[in-house]
């Protein structure tokens, strides 16, 4: 028989939350493809998480709304997926005050996100306590809710293990409680280089050619792509290996005998950057056309999407709140005068 077991992951709304294609092929795809596997699949905006480093009203409004748009109409299925907002449910917010306190202050010095930004220019003084705590959130993202595996990339393993550490203590302290996560093993995506052909595509560094953009939008963006830098004339033979424009092509054109055709000609000298481009363009918006589509038919029903978050909000804190019941029951925060049901929320 099968095992059951879940997963949970979160994105941060820190970006603009508009997907590109170097984000599709190492993140979303990698998470559709998951989401047809796990019993149970959590997957959740950390829009707490973005108050860190977003601090304008509408930025945040925007990117949360990018984000929730672009992965539902990439294909993530809300009938399979628990698909809520971080801040919708306040039970996370409370177990990490909770977890404040079994965790050592040394411990969380040594995380990352922290240390990292000391090295950098910033200072101590000028560090938000929410980054400080960032990994105590996140703890408690992933406690909550008993998730057996938490896909992530890299650099965040080290948050998962902070996690199981935080997970640890609570257990030794209070009696077992929570479950300890195992970091989701997804086989190393290739870091799809950018349109400046030197740095892995990001949105900040502004080399990357965006999904859901208009079509004006994404035209310039692989007009300006990178490709051999040593080939001057269309007539001159040039490389494929690394070049950007051909690495696009084998990930999105579905023509592959036009593929193979573009590459001889232009090892040849017998096609200009103009049509391979061209080329990587019609590809491009006939690889994402459903997706394209469904995005602009979600934009436009709001209703819709909230109902989505609803569900999905009501699905998680129903959980969660069974969490937090042990957990209030284990601390001695509950006792014979307690009243508290956590029928507080009100959820329609
Ligand atoms: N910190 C994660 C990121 O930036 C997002 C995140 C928040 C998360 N809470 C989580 C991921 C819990 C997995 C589990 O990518």
């Amino acid at each position: 028989m099968k095992t059951k077991y879940s997963i949970l992951t979160g994105i941060t709304p820190s970006g603009s939350g508009e997907i590109h294609i170097g984000n599709y092929f190492g993140a979303v795809a990698p998470f559709l493809e998951l989401q047809k596997k796990a019993d149970k699949v959590y997957f959740f905006i950390a829009d707490l998480h973005a108050l860190t480093t977003v601090q304008d009203r509408q930025q945040l409004q925007e990117n949360v709304e990018n984000q929730v748009l672009s992965y539902l109409a990439c294909g993530l299925d809300p009938e399979k997926v628990i698909f809520y907002r971080q801040s919708d449910i306040g039970l996370h917010p409370e177990l990490q005050t909770i977890l404040n306190n079994v965790i050592p202050l040394g411990l969380i010095k040594r995380c990352h996100a922290y240390k990292d930004k000391l090295e950098k220019e910033v200072k101590e003084e000028q560090i938000n306590m929410g980054l400080f705590n960032y990994p105590i959130l996140m703890a408690a993202d992933i406690l909550l809710y008993d998730a057996d595996f938490v896909p992530v990339g890299d650099d965040q393993r080290q948050h998962i293990e902070i996690t199981r550490d935080i997970a640890g203590y609570f257990n030794k302290t209070y009696g077992q409680t929570f479950k300890l996560p195992q970091i989701f093993n997804i086989k190393e995506t290739a870091r799809l280089v950018g349109t400046d052909g030197k740095r892995k595509m990001s949105k900040s560094l502004n080399n990357y050619i965006a999904v859901f953009e208009s079509e004006e939008v994404v035209k310039k963006q692989i007009r300006s792509c990178f490709t051999d830098p040593k080939r001057l004339k269309p007539t001159d033979p040039g490389r494929v290996e690394g070049n950007p424009v051909f690495i696009y092509h084998d990930l999105i054109n579905q023509n592959k005998r036009e593929v193979a055709e573009l590459k001889e000609r232009y090892r040849a000298g017998k096609v200009g950057d103009v049509e391979v481009k061209e080329k990587l363009f019609k590809a491009l918006m006939k690889r994402f056309a459903k997706e394209r589509q469904a995005y602009q038919v979600l934009k436009a029903e709001p209703e819709k999407i909230k109902e989505i978050l609803q569900k999905g909000a009501k699905q998680a804190r129903e959980q969660a709140e069974k969490k937090m019941m042990l957990v209030r029951e284990k601390i001695g925060i509950t006792n014979k005068y307690s009243f508290f049901r956590y029928d507080r929320y009100n959820y329609d």
